[in-house]
């Protein structure tokens, strides 16, 4: 039997047609480094497939993408998850692809490819990468304030990790998250000890989305943007996603070489 070799992204998913260059910065950066393999993409988010299905645009679940692979006879996929740390996500994607062995004849054999952020590598390539999400040009006492998602699953300690990291490189890199720790109020305190006046806000995530938009450079009065004003501080916005940088995109890139390498020694 001829192997039939793929490759399946995941990705959250965004319904924010600027966002998606980001995603489609990836999938092009994945098919120039393995032209050999067909690439796909699924969407993890329930919630952002309905509301683009009702805009005429379909993304397949990732069980649904695997099922469809398997029906079509492919014998090995490689599954890269475009999240940016091993979150609830990314723990989804492994019970998916461990609950696939249970199917029987099946014959699909899939390797995981692990998120942005997994090993110590990881944490150094992306601390020194994060220049290129920048402005070339800055100003005195400019904080640059990066923007992760944060959550309650334990993997949320890598956001205060990669802070660690991020301090190794510039002592004007910040970190908070939307909904884990640190949050915005708990960085604020250090930004003032440190008398930054300007705070540039950076998305440290895979796709500049909703949350970029709305949470961090929205006109509310609660987005970071209004909240930093209100307490004094100027303020500057980055409107970029982490995909949309090509040298980033390589650190999943590799980590994808790895999920392939898997799957070749197990043949
Ligand atoms: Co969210």
């Amino acid at each position: 039997m001829n192997p039939k070799k793929g490759i399946l992204l995941v990705t959250f998913g965004t319904s924010q047609a600027q966002a998606m260059v980001a995603i489609e910065n990836i999938v092009r950066i994945v098919k120039t480094s393995f032209p050999d393999f067909e690439v796909r993409l699924a969407f993890t988010s329930a919630m952002i497939r309905r509301k683009l299905r009702k805009e005429g645009v379909h993304y397949d679940s990732p069980a649904f993408a695997m099922a469809k692979m398997d029906e079509e006879g492919f014998t090995h996929v490689a599954v890269q998850s475009l999240h940016v740390i091993p979150g609830f996500e990314f723990d989804d994607l492994k019970n998916t692809i461990s609950a696939f062995s249970m199917i029987p004849k099946t014959k699909i054999q899939f390797s995981l490819g692990s998120p942005l952020l997994f090993q110590h590598d990881d944490f150094l390539r992306l601390s020194s990468l994060l220049e290129k999400m920048i402005p070339i040009e800055r100003k005195s006492n400019q904080a640059f304030l990066f923007m992760g998602h944060g959550t309650h699953h334990c993997a949320n300690a890598f956001y205060p990790a990669l802070q660690y990291y991020m301090w190794q490189i510039s002592p004007f890199y910040f970190l908070a998250t939307v909904e884990g720790f640190p949050s915005l109020e708990q960085i604020i305190p250090t930004l003032k000890e440190k008398k930054m006046e300007n705070v540039c806000l950076i998305p440290l995530m895979t796709v500049a989305g909703d949350h970029a938009i709305n949470d961090m450079a929205g006109e509310e009065e609660d987005s970071w943007k209004s909240v930093l004003e209100a307490d004094g501080f100027q303020t500057q916005i980055v409107m970029k996603g982490m995909a949309e940088i090509d040298d980033i995109v390589l650190i999943w890139v590799d980590h994808l070489k790895t999920a392939l390498e898997q799957l070749l020694i197990n043949n």
